[in-house]
């Protein structure tokens, strides 16, 4: 499958074992990969519309969205990464990370501890840092993000293609990713900015 192991910059490689899980074995290259997951995720967006439950802050909600974002292209869509990744905790550490970050940020939300968009740049940098799944980890975690931030603030989406293509190599996706590796060392400034908490919104 020539072309599927060519990842923009910051996306994390599939192995083999993973690569077995792709449910179209006819695709070979990574814009046909793409176009897939691009149509997945639009039914997957869907689903999200039309759900009627308003509980974003547990693990079911996590894997169920990823399942419903991927499940169409990956057979391992919704189920915690085994391997280990250039991004991401130790695969064994991935449900006890996951149950912190979900209880810090219903912390947040609740007692007020950041404006609603600092507490969802730090939501959605703790989610893909953690890294749950093999794949997907970036577009499911803007999308929880998003819902992070409707369900518990109130508060509009965030516009982070913001007219670019975050899939491929740009300045904006860039932008993105640098923002990201300032938040692993701790530095949130980039990320702020990114998500356009400025001092009167955030
Ligand atoms: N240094 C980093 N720290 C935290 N997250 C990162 C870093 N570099 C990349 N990422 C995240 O990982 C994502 C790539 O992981 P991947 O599972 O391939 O997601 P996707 O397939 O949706 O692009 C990026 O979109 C970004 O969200
Ligand atoms: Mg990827």
């Amino acid at each position: 499958m020539t072309g599927i192991g060519e990842e923009p910059d910051g996306a994390t490689p599939l192995d083999p074992d993973e690569l077995e899980g792709l449910k179209f074995k006819h695709v070979t290259t990574r814009g046909e990969l793409n176009a897939l997951e691009q149509a997945n995720v639009e039914s997957g967006l869907i689903w999200l519309g039309r759900r009627r439950k308003n509980d974003v802050l547990s693990e079911e909600f996590v894997r169920e969205l990823h399942r419903r974002l991927f499940g169409d292209v990956w057979n391992w869509a919704g189920t915690f990464r085994q391997t280990e990744k250039n991004i991401g905790v130790d695969p064994v550490q991935i449900g006890m990370q996951l149950r912190m970050l979900l209880d810090d940020a219903r912390y947040w939300a609740e007692h007020g501890t950041y404006p609603p968009l600092e507490a969802a740049a730090r939501f959605h940098h703790r989610l893909v840092q953690i890294h749950c799944f093999p794949n997907g980890n970036g577009r499911h975690a803007r999308i929880m993000a998003d819902e992070y931030l409707r369900h518990c603030f109130d508060h509009k989406p965030i516009d982070w293609a913001a007219g670019h293509d975050l899939m491929n190599e740009n300045k904006r996706r860039d932008e993105y990713i640098a923002a990201l590796r300032a938040a692993d060392a701790q530095n949130f400034s980039l990320i702020l900015n990114f998500v356009g908490a400025d001092s009167f919104d955030a």
